[in-house]
């Protein structure tokens, strides 16, 4: 018998009122102690009186008798010890956001617009011109981060730096990605795990270690609601680009996105309007440009609200296959992949 196969099975005594974990995890097995006399086991407990205290020492007692057997003797000690100092980086700050210049939102008015794909291909188009960006998608009804980027299988780690823990970021196309979709089982709705449960919006993007960035996009969730007001609020997002299709009826959605972020209690700048599925071009024929939404309806938009209109991306197939597969359209050569360059250029300009 070792003291580390000792310190396994001790795993079994569980702490009925510390979230039921074990002692060995809650480190309260100060020492154990192996020679010809028998095993000591010293236990640690805080100087305060813990009331299951005698409990603990018994449920030890029992295990070590059940894994040594009668013969050999066995010994549970306690000691009092200090209790820790509660474990820093429990709490939110700001501190990772510090070494970020721009904190941009994309919205829309609601969802299926192609949001998430302007966000996406956003973030690489800006990778592409030489920024360093990062994207968090915030999408609680529906992460699409991992899908359009082929990280599906991606489950977070933490870093430790300075006693605090943070979560790492995956870097893909050159943009590092964060998305609340990591935290989920596939194809589940989200079931938070275990400390992730609590906070998770904001612990996506102030927990995580973005490093220097000329930009964080945050892919926020389509609508407009308490969770807009809070994530602006609390993540201090600096502006907002809204994205629409150019529906006549699609007006009504975009300017309560606009009026969202114009509201006092958010009151940041829009940087513009993006125009998705501006116009359709077959793929057969890449130089034809059929308006099946009307003409022109993203430049109405913008002027009738009296913000930039920042750029237009066609509907073509490819950008929802490359959506797919997880090859964003940014990355191309095509017209599309140039729409989605173009489109950070303006915004850069923009928030100059
Ligand atoms: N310009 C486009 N051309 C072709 N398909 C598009 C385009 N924009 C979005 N899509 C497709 O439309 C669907 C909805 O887009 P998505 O970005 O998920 O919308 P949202 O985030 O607003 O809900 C996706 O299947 C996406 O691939
Ligand atoms: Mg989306």
């Amino acid at each position: 018998m070792t003291v580390e196969e000792v310190r396994e099975f001790l795993r079994e005594v569980h702490h009925p009122a510390k979230e039921d974990r074990d002692i060995v995890e809650l480190g309260m097995v100060q020492d154990i102690e192996i020679n010809e006399g028998g095993v000591t086991v010293t236990l640690g407990f805080p100087k305060q009186r813990d009331p299951l205290k005698k409990y603990i020492i018994g449920a030890t007692r029992a295990s070590l008798i059940r894994h040594l057997g009668q013969g050999v003797k066995s010994e549970v000690k306690e000691i009092e010890i200090e209790t820790p100092a509660p474990k820093k980086g429990t709490e939110f700050t700001k501190e990772t956001l510090l070494s970020v210049k721009h904190i941009i939102g994309i919205a829309s008015g609601k969802g299926g617009v192609g949001k998430s794909t302007v966000a996406v291909n956003l973030a690489v188009a800006l990778a592409r011109l030489g920024y360093k960006v990062g994207l968090a998608d915030a999408d609680v009804y529906g992460p699409s981060v991992p899908v359009m980027t082929g990280t599906e299988g991606y489950r977070p780690v933490a870093e430790e730096i300075n006693g605090k823990d943070y979560i790492v970021p995956l870097e893909k196309y050159g943009v590092k990605w964060m998305s609340i979709g990591y935290f989920a089982e596939k194809g589940q709705a989200l079931v938070w795990r275990g400390p992730m449960a609590s906070n998770a919006l904001k612990q996506l993007i102030l927990q995580v270690n973005w490093g220097p960035l000329d930009f964080l996009l945050i892919d926020m969730p389509p609508g407009t609601g308490d969770i807009h007001i809070s994530l602006t609020q609390e993540i201090g997002i600096e502006g907002a680009v809204i994205v629409t299709t150019p529906q006549t009826v699609a007006l009504a959605d975009v300017e309560k996105g606009a009026n969202m972020f114009r509201n006092e209690n958010i009151a940041k700048p829009i940087y513009g309007l993006v125009e998705n599925m501006a116009w359709f071009t077959p793929e057969e024929h890449p130089d034809e440009k059929y308006y099946i939404f009307g003409r022109d309806g993203g430049a109405k938009m913008a002027s009738e609200l009296g913000i930039p209109l920042l750029g237009r991306i066609p509907l073509v197939q490819s950008i929802r296959e490359n959506g797919d597969d997880g090859t964003p359209a940014a990355l191309s050569s095509r017209p599309d992949g140039v729409a989605f360059v173009e489109l950070a250029g303006a915004l850069a300009e923009a928030v100059k």
